[in-house]
Parts: structure tokens; C-alpha cells; sequence
């Protein structure tokens, strides 16, 4: 008896070794997802745990495990459970991992305006809306737009020494503008800077994290260089606009971070088209096809395109992001799935157990 037990179970595991992730390109079986297989007079139970809850084919996956083990002969019925467990980007060469944070992805731009806190703030949301648990850090201290592109206001609070975030549409945040909260400019040097995010780093109370996204300042200076030389940061998504003077300034920012050894895991062409809202028709206002093609070129993934759209600012303005305003939308629809695109690269980065990138 425990003999064809064992028998049938090596059978389902067999057949659900057909059942491939199409982003880690392997089966479910080798990548260790088959969790609490469990065989009972021919009914099969067993869980399925992705390395991400943004897993856009989780339905397909489910269905083709469930086609596989149907066909094994003895099975009579079969109950799946989808489950996921974000796995945990490498730490090394002397940096000071978050306790409790799995994932930090910087978001840069060599250029400023290109979009980049607009397009973090709805990939934040748009990961926490797939129930992932995600913090937003807000690295541009001299000018944080996160509070009103988030629609937070108030002062955070300190418990033990340990500085609180403040949160909204599921995200805990911290900014610089939750702490000088007039509009007199920060006249901060060098080494206050990198003292502050230090500090935002390691002395707020992140809690229990999948994913800590960092919305950096413009260009390849002081507060990036210091963040990416501390932090063990699981990868970089790189915004520009596709334009030729953005996107020289997008490759300076691929530059850095290879120099610096993160990995890039994507760039987001923003500002891509503008789609007429009468009559539909997409006008490629500052061209088209450059960050594609600089994705290629570099050998980096291109991450998708985000429409040039009024709802897009207005969300930012009133601190009520389309992903959150208008989350049927085909422009929030654009970072739903920019997020699932991340969210699988950082479990690629993971499972590589890599952040090691050859230097060109
Ligand atoms: N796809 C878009 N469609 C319409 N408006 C957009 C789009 N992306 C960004 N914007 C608007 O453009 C302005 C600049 O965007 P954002 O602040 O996100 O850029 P940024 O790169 O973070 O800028 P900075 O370099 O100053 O930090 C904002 O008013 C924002 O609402
Ligand atoms: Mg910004």
C-alpha cells in the first residue's frame, strides 16, 4: 500500500514536471513550487507557491497543474491551492541589508521629468494591490513629490527610536516631506545627504517587506551613488521618455548602476504615445521605439510603454494615482502589468542568485 502510494505521488510529480513557468522557464517541480502534495483514494491535494503574488499567468498555471494530474492514471479529483512566497534578493560585498525587507528596486533616470515618481508610485500601488507587502522610500530630498502623489499628509511618529511610516492604497512610505513640511529649500551637502537616507533606510520601521521600491532623485549623482553602494539592492528599473536626449541620459543611468553592480531589471519607456481620448488614435508626440531599442541594445528587458495621458496627472495632482483612480483603465491596466513584468524579474534575479553584472 505505502508502495503505490509513493508510486502515484512520483506519477503527479512526473506529470507536473509539464508545468512550466514561463518567466523562470523551468517546472514547477524543479523550482520546488509543489508544496503539501497529499494523495487520498485517488483525490489529490497539494499547494502551489510562486515566487511573486503579481504572477500575471497564476490562473493558467493552476489549470494546466490540474489538466497534468487529471491525466495520471488513478487520479479522481484534484484541489489546488495558489500560494507565493516573494523570494529574498542577495545580500553581499559588505552592504547592510533591511531586517525584514526582501527586495529593494531602485527606480532611476539619468533625466529629470521623465515620470518617475508618477511611475513608482502606481507600480508600488500596483504590487500591493496584487497582495504583495510594499514600502515606498522616497529618496529625493530636495524635492519629494511622493506625499502628494500618494495623497499623504502628517507628521510620522517614532516608536523605540525607530521612526514610523506613514501609508496609503497599501504602500508604507517615508519622505523628506513628511519632515520639512514648508517649502523653504533643503540646502544639504553630501555627506547629510547620505546621513539622511542612512536614516531612512535603516532607522524607519519597515516592518515585513516583499518589495521596497526607491524613488531616487534625477541623474547619477551623490544620493544614487550612495544608495546603490550600500543597500543590497535586487535590481534597478530604469524611466525615460523616448526622445534622444532622454534616452542618452536613460543609458547613463544603465551605465551606473552596471558600473556600481546592480543589475538593471528593466527599462519603462514613459510618455510613449498620446492616445486621442475622442477618437483613439495614438500620436507618438516625442518619437517612438528608443527605449525598446536601447533595452535591446544594452541587453536589459524593455518593461512596457505608458501613454502620455491627462488621467496620469491628474491622479498625480490630486494624490489619487490611476492605478487607485481608475483601475479599469487601459493606462492603469499599462502598469499592472509593468508590475507583474518587475515583480517576475526580481524572482529571475533571485533564482540566478545573481546581482553580479559583467561590467562593459
Ligand atoms: N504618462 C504621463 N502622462 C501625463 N502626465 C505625466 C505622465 N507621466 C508623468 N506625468 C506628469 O509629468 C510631471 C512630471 O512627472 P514626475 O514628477 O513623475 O517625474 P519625475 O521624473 O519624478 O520628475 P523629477 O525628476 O522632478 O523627480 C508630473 O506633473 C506628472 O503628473
Ligand atoms: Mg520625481
Amino acid at each position: 500500500m505505502a508502495k503505490d502510494q509513493s508510486r502515484i505521488e512520483e506519477r503527479i510529480l512526473d506529470a507536473l514536471r509539464t508545468v512550466k513557468d514561463p518567466d523562470l522557464r523551468k517546472d514547477i517541480v524543479t523550482l520546488n513550487f509543489v508544496k503539501d502534495l497529499r494523495v487520498d483514494d485517488g483525490k489529490v491535494s497539494f499547494a502551489i507557491e510562486l515566487t511573486t503574488p503579481a504572477c500575471p499567468v497564476k490562473n493558467e498555471m493552476e489549470q494546466w497543474a490540474r489538466d497534468a494530474v487529471m491525466k495520471v492514471e488513478g487520479v479522481r479529483d484534484v484541489d489546488i491551492t495558489m500560494t507565493s512566497a516573494v523570494s529574498k534578493g542577495a545580500v553581499g560585498g559588505g552592504k547592510q541589508a533591511i531586517e525584514g525587507v526582501k527586495n529593494i528596486i531602485a527606480v532611476g533616470s539619468g533625466k529629470g521629468g521623465v515620470g518617475k515618481t508618477t511611475v513608482t508610485v502606481n507600480l508600488a500601488i500596483a504590487l500591493a494591490q496584487s497582495g504583495a507587502k510594499v514600502g515606498l522610500l522616497d529618496a529625493d530630498i530636495y524635492g519629494p513629490n511622493v506625499p502628494l502623489m500618494m495623497g499623504i499628509t502628517g507628521r510620522p511618529h517614532a516608536i523605540d527610536n525607530r521612526i514610523q511610516t506613514l501609508s496609503n492604497y497599501g504602500v508604507s512610505v517615508m519622505s523628506m516631506g513628511f519632515l520639512a513640511q514648508d517649502d523653504t529649500p533643503l540646502i544639504w551637502r553630501g555627506p547629510m545627504l547620505h546621513s539622511v537616507i542612512q536614516q531612512f533606510l535603516h532607522q524607519v520601521d519597515w516592518g515585513e517587506l516583499d518589495y521596497l521600491l526607491i524613488d531616487l532623485p534625477p541623474g547619477t549623482g551623490d544620493v544614487q551613488l550612495s544608495l546603490t553602494q550600500t543597500v543590497p539592492l535586487t535590481g534597478a528599473v530604469v524611466v525615460s521618455t523616448p526622445q534622444d536626449v532622454a534616452l542618452q541620459d536613460a543609458r547613463k543611468a544603465i551605465l551606473m548602476f552596471r558600473q556600481v553592480r546592480v543589475e538593471v531589471l528593466g527599462i519603462v519607456e514613459n510618455m510613449s504615445y498620446f492616445q486621442c481620448p475622442k477618437c483613439g488614435e495614438q500620436t507618438h508626440v516625442f518619437s517612438h521605439g528608443g527605449a525598446a531599442a536601447t533595452a535591446e541594445k544594452f541587453g536589459v528587458p524593455f518593461l512596457g510603454e505608458v501613454p502620455l495621458n491627462s488621467s496620469l496627472r491628474e491622479g498625480g495632482d490630486a494624490g489619487k494615482p490611476v492605478v487607485v483612480a481608475k483601475p479599469d483603465s487601459p493606462e492603469a491596466q499599462v502598469f499592472v502589468r509593468i508590475s507583474e513584468k518587475v515583480a517576475a524579474q526580481v524572482s529571475i534575479a533571485n533564482l540566478e542568485g545573481t546581482t553580479q553584472v559583467t561590467i562593459e
